[in-house]
């Protein structure tokens, strides 16, 4: 049992989970991402209360976090439509990621419990996917469809998510086989050469059974990913309830504001006639209500962007 649950192991959550650990709480500090973990951020360890905040805090910044230079004489603030403003403040620059653990395993040891989540299969496969998924766009693709696969899951509870979720990460991975000159005629509205696009599921099937192979995944479940993955363009009916979730979670994709504007410029077609098409194959392509309405749902946020109409 705990007193206080913090949430996040940022520089916020560190600094509230350990004053209430000081203060004699239990205390639990719970981080989602594997530590030491990466954070969008300039490293700059801005202003006198920053620094002394750390200080106070957590001790002497090591210089190990410190990036080179590692102090600044001070920065410069662009803020829209005044006069940038020179500022001179001694400014160190770290490495945020370490700072970050830093922080957190300053105030772990004895004071309070720290737990992060850990590392899923789907993490694991999803890592070993990467380094193929870098062609036609396939690591915006599929982080977003994998994403449209989680909540379509959440709606289907007879459908298993150890066949969806390594389905829709592998699905493309054969893409990488293909030439890319190559590829753009073997996908999209405009695709001809059905030989090429036949490959990248052929590749993909193999591709996709040495990684799970290689993680120990279970035989029986390899078995009904590969063959989701086989077809998975060609075939239009789906094997089954999981072959549905796949289907439909690898097409939502091109309805989001992303998808458009990636497709409609590669297929050479004018963003708001590309809505307008998209509007009209929903029924056609999605098997499930709720990916039918998630489609419209991220139609409708593309067509903002451009005030486009679907209709
Ligand atoms: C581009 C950019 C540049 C910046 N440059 C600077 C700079 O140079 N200097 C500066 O001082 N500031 C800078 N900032 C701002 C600085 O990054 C933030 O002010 C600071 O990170 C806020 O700290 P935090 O602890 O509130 O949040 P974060 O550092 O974002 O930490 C939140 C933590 O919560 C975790 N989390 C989220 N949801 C959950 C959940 N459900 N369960 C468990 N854990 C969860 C996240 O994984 C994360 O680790 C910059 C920000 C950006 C975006
Ligand atoms: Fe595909
Ligand atoms: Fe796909």
């Amino acid at each position: 049992m705990y007193d206080v649950i913090v949430a996040g192991g940022g520089p916020g959550g560190s600094v509230a989970a350990k004053k209430c650990a000081q203060g004699g709480l239990r205390t639990l500090l719970l981080e989602r991402k594997k530590l030491p973990r990466d954070k969008v951020c300039s490293g700059m360890v801005m202003g006198p209360w920053a620094n002394d905040i750390i200080q106070q805090e957590f001790g002497t910044i090591p210089q190990k976090i410190l990036a080179d230079p590692a102090l600044l004489s001070g920065h410069m603030m662009h803020v829209p439509g005044t006069q940038p403003q020179p500022i001179f403040c001694k400014t160190p620059l770290a490495w945020r990621k370490d700072l970050d653990f830093w922080m957190i395993q300053r105030i772990t040891g004895g004071y309070l419990n720290l737990k992060t989540q850990p590392d899923s299969v789907y993490d694991q496969i999803y890592r070993e996917a990467e380094p193929y998924l870098d062609t036609r766009r396939n690591d915006v693709h599929v982080s977003l469809s994998y994403d449209f696969a989680r909540r379509l899951l959440a709606f289907y509870p007879k459908a298993d998510e150890a066949i969806v979720l390594p389905a829709i990460v592998l699905h493309d991975v054969g893409w990488k086989m293909v030439p890319e000159e190559k590829q753009l005629g073997a996908f999209g509205p405009k695709a001809k050469d059905k030989q090429t696009q036949r490959i990248h599921e052929t590749q993909g099937v193999k591709i996709a059974q040495n990684i799970l192979t290689r993680l120990e995944y279970d035989p029986e479940k390899i078995f009904e990913i590969l063959s989701i993955i086989d077809g998975h363009d060609t075939r239009q009916e789906a094997l089954s309830l999981n072959d549905q979730l796949v289907k439909d979670a690898d097409k939502l994709w091109r309805f989001t504001p992303a998808g458009v504007d990636i497709d409609h410029a590669r297929f050479g077609i004018p963003r708001d006639s590309y809505i307008q098409w998209l509007g009209t194959v929903i029924d056609d392509w999605l098997f499930t209500p709720e990916a039918k309405e998630m489609a419209h749902t991220a139609l409708a946020e593309a067509k903002i962007d451009t005030g486009a109409n679907e209709n």
